[in-house]
């Protein structure tokens, strides 16, 4: 060994090693639950097992069979795009997403650290009205269309899976989601005047405004450089193509976002190890 290669070796030793200590195995924990049956084999059939694994802190938004069953026409990598745009790279259980109440807050998936997301396809946007949980794509103008139905399992905080009405589809990945026009406004729930509520919004609009502000593109700072991304900085190509999406920043993300980056520089350096 080559004094010049034999810091590369102790290094991809320790993070072999050490990527031998997993906080869990996605495709086990899901593997308890045959309702998500498909959505597992979906993970493993786009290779994300690994990637997944590889975290520590992780959210992933599961979709039974029946609802996951309308993605099944569109080709690997639109499938690929939609999987890892359910996996949030920071723990969320219910009641973390509860203290969002009233609020907005963009999530960054694995979608971004794939480094082939454009523009906000990488990110999702969670709302809480009337202590619903809604998701969509972080992308202007997607819709809020995938509800939080219940707590699947949570291993605290390394990791949550939560069941979620529909899956989340970013604009663009593929013809059947073009791109909203342009100037669309993502389409808020809408929620009824105080009344016992059966969870539909079909009532007056919640400000959008407010949820519009909460919902800005995320700097830089708090987007993980996904490792085998040549590319620019995604929120560098969100800058260019969204002028006005430079405002705030997402609730809470950037010291967990630190983490995910080194976890990607890890992940990195094992696939490198493993291709040698
Ligand atoms: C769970 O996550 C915490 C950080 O949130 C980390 O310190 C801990 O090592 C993780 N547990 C396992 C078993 O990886
Ligand atoms: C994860 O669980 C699956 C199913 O139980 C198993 O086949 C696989 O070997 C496990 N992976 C690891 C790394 O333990
Ligand atoms: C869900 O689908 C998977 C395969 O696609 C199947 O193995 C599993 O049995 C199904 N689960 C239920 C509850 O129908
Ligand atoms: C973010 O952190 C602040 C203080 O650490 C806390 O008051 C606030 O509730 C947190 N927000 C979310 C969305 O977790």
């Amino acid at each position: 060994m080559s004094p010049r290669s034999s810091p590369l070796y102790c290094l991809v030793f320790l993070l072999t090693f050490s990527s031998g200590i997993q906080a869990f195995n996605i495709t086990r924990l899901l593997g308890q639950y045959p309702e998500f049956g498909a959505f597992n084999q979906y993970i493993i059939d786009s290779k994300l097992v690994g990637q997944i694994n590889g975290r520590r802190t992780i959210t992933v938004l599961a979709i039974d069979n029946s609802s996951i069953a309308s993605i099944s026409s569109r080709s690997k990598d639109a499938i690929k795009a939609i999987i890892s745009t359910h996996v949030i790279l920071d723990y969320y259980d219910e009641k973390k997403l509860m203290d969002l109440q009233g609020s907005s807050a963009i999530l960054t998936t694995l979608y971004q650290a794939s480094g082939i997301a454009i523009r906000r396809q990488g990110f999702i946007n969670v709302a809480v009205f009337d202590g619903e949980v809604v998701f969509g794509s972080a992308v202007k103008g997607a819709p809020l269309n995938s509800k939080l139905v219940k707590t699947v399992a949570t291993q605290p905080y390394n990791i949550s899976v939560l069941q979620v009405t529909a899956p989340i589809i970013p604009p663009g990945i593929d013809a059947q989601s073009p791109w909203p026009a342009p100037g669309a406004e993502t389409p808020l729930p809408h929620r009824k005047p105080k009344t016992p509520s059966t969870g539909d919004y079909d009532a007056a609009a919640e400000s959008p405004e407010d949820a519009e502000a909460e919902a800005e593109a995320p700097t830089d700072a708090a987007t993980p450089t996904p490792t085998p991304a040549p590319a620019p900085g995604p929120a560098d190509k969100a800058a260019d193509e969204d002028a006005d999406d430079d405002g705030s920043k997402p609730h809470n993300g950037s010291t967990r976002t630190q983490m995910g980056l080194l976890e990607s520089m890890v992940m990195g350096l094992v696939s490198l190890f493993v291709a040698l």
